[in-house]
């Protein structure tokens, strides 16, 4: 059975925002994604709305229902939109001030676990289902499983930026016995960040995995090969 693949679109908004345009359109990019071998459209809503804005979210979770993964981090503004526009699945994530992209796994701190716990109360409520970014160890896989998570997304950064083989094999074992231990905790299991043409088959061959969450390095692809190209070849990678 084929990997699931989510394509993140935020760097389509990013491309639109640098001149306040109204276009390229982030439904219009998600309906050619769709046609082309993605299983999901995820859209990261930051604080700053600097690429995503929350009438992109409403227009897409309008447009495509049951296709919208939401990554947001657990501000209770951020959680309002989520609940509002009730996505198919939202990913918290954490977001620290001035950071150019997330910068790696949610961090558990007793004030962090609490606030968690609460929200994905809330989300559940609404029907929606709830994945975790973490670090690949098994300490943060059990917090997101005591949290009542419903899928992990492990953090492929370190993975991404290993410069050694014995680095990206060590960085792969971590991804592999989590995705084990994960799995063993009825978790649904997903990676992202930093993946692209040529690091994916390593994560996407660990058994367990269900989707890969790809965005910078499909839409960079985009601008020389065009988004259905970019989008069906990843897909037939996985
Ligand atoms: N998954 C998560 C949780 C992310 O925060 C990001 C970046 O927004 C991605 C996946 C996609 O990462 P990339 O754009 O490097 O493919």
């Amino acid at each position: 059975m084929s990997l699931k693949l989510g394509v993140n679109i935020d760097h389509i908004a990013t491309l639109r925002q640098a001149r306040r345009a109204a276009w390229p359109d982030p439904v219009d990019a998600a309906a050619v994604c769709l046609e082309t071998g993605a299983d999901f459209i995820v859209v990261h809503l930051r604080k700053d709305e600097r690429h995503i804005n929350e009438k992109d979210l409403a227009l897409l979770c309008k447009t495509f229902p049951g296709k919208i993964h939401l990554e947001c981090s657990y501000t209770p503004e951020l959680e309002k939109a989520a609940l509002k526009y009730k996505p198919y699945s939202v990913c918290i994530v954490p977001e620290e001030p001035g950071e150019v992209t997330t910068t790696g796994g949610l961090k558990f701190t007793p004030q962090v676990k609490a606030r968690l716990l609460e929200m994905i109360e809330r989300l559940h409520k609404k029907g929606i289902l709830v994945s975790l970014f973490v670090s690949p160890d098994a300490a943060s896989v059990r917090t997101a499983a005591k949290l009542g998570a419903d899928i992990v997304e492990l953090c492929t950064r370190d993975y991404s930026e290993a410069t050694t083989a014995k680095q990206t094999q060590k960085l792969l074992q971590d991804l592999a016995l989590s995705t084990l231990l994960a799995k063993e905790l009825g978790l649904e299991v997903h990676a992202g960040h930093g993946l692209d043409y040529h690091n994916v088959l390593a994560v996407a061959d660990i058994g367990g995995m269900s989707c890969m969450n790809i965005g910078f390095s499909i839409v960079t692809r985009s601008v020389f090969a065009g988004l259905p190209a970019a989008v069906s070849e990843m897909k037939e990678l996985l």
